[in-house]
């Protein structure tokens, strides 16, 4: 009759025990095993109640005088301390705290935790990570260094966030403090990895204008070529005349009376030691006098625009 009594009792004392974490473990086992289950819940409520309040009474436990602590980023690796910390979404992020006992007694380093906070408001949990506990004694004048690591996860990518980290401790005589090892408003951002599909398609577009416009200037010289080609053929009317002069820049019906003119028009000869001068007078529409000689064997020497 007293087991069945013992085990009504140990097994809510147990669940309680189990949900409410371990600071119940000890006091569950200290209760009577003969009270009542009612008394046993009504008694751990209590427990709660003055441990709460407890924790309240103490308010917020500061930083030790005799401790120094630093950070340092290990991942990513962050250079210069101005603007805002920036963190990659989705990718480990590492760093080291140290901790330095100025004091003359032992401090008993027990937990680190990160959390993300409401950077309007630092009281405003967005995300907690783990708090890992640590338990390392740290004797006067020695050092000691912790390392921790979180991923912020990849949908906070572009917002910022106020990081916290927050070291407790405790010295021997059970004084408990704790500090804020960073309290500052980082910033998430995107990683720029590799080759994303966006960056892959913009390289794709620039390429397709760099042909584009390569296709454009290759048409434009070549229809650049072919124009000059094609004015070929009037040079060439040009230099068939018998005077080898360049007509081209003379308007084409002025060209064709001048070279009506220029076999009708009267020939004045004049001897010039073996070369007969003879001077062709042009009166075309322009006004332009046409003038040149030929040589006794009928080649050309002269020929001159007045
Ligand atoms: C984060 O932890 C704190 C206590 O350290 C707690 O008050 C808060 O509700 C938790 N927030 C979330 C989102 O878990
Ligand atoms: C720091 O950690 C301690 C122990 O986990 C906790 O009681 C306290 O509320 C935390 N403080 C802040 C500002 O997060
Ligand atoms: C962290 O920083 C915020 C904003 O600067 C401030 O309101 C808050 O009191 C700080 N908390 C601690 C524990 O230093």
């Amino acid at each position: 009759m007293k087991n069945i009594v013992v085990l009504a009792v140990l097994f809510p004392a147990l669940i309680l025990s189990i949900s409410n974490g371990s600071s119940f473990v000890a006091r569950a086992d200290d209760d009577d095993a003969d009270d009542e289950i009612v008394d046993v819940e009504g008694e751990a409520d209590e427990n709660a109640i003055t441990e709460e309040g407890g924790e309240d009474d103490e308010a917020q436990p500061r930083a030790s005088p005799d401790a120094d602590t630093t950070i340092l980023f290990t991942r990513p690796v962050v250079s210069g301390t101005s603007g805002n910390l920036e963190l990659p979404a989705g990718n480990l992020v590492e760093f080291l705290v140290g901790f330095t006992n100025k004091g003359s007694q032992d401090f008993v380093l027990e937990t680190l935790e990160a959390s993300f906070r409401y950077p309007m408001d630092f009281s405003f949990y967005i995300q907690n990570f783990s708090t890992i506990a640590y338990d390392r004694v740290v004797k006067p004048k020695h050092e000691a260094t912790l390392a921790y690591s979180f991923i912020p996860a990849e949908a906070f990518a572009g917002r910022p966030f106020g990081l916290n980290i927050n070291l407790s401790y405790r010295d021997l005589a059970g004084n408990v403090f704790q500090e804020a090892v960073y309290n500052e408003t980082v910033q998430i951002v995107e990683l720029e990895e590799g080759l994303d599909g966006e960056t892959f398609f913009l390289y794709v577009f620039m390429a397709a204008c760099v042909v584009l416009m390569l296709v454009v200037g290759q048409q434009f010289l070549y229809s650049l070529g072919r124009k000059r080609v094609g004015k070929k053929p009037v040079i060439e009317t040009g230099t068939s005349n018998p005077n080898d002069v360049d007509y081209d820049w003379l308007p084409k019906e002025t060209l064709n009376h001048i070279n009506k003119k220029v076999f009708r028009s009267a020939v004045h000869g004049q001897e010039t030691g073996k070369e007969i001068c003879r001077t062709v007078t042009v009166k075309n529409p322009l006004g332009i006098r046409v003038t040149y000689c030929k040589g006794a064997e009928g080649q050309e020497i002269q020929f001159k625009y007045q």
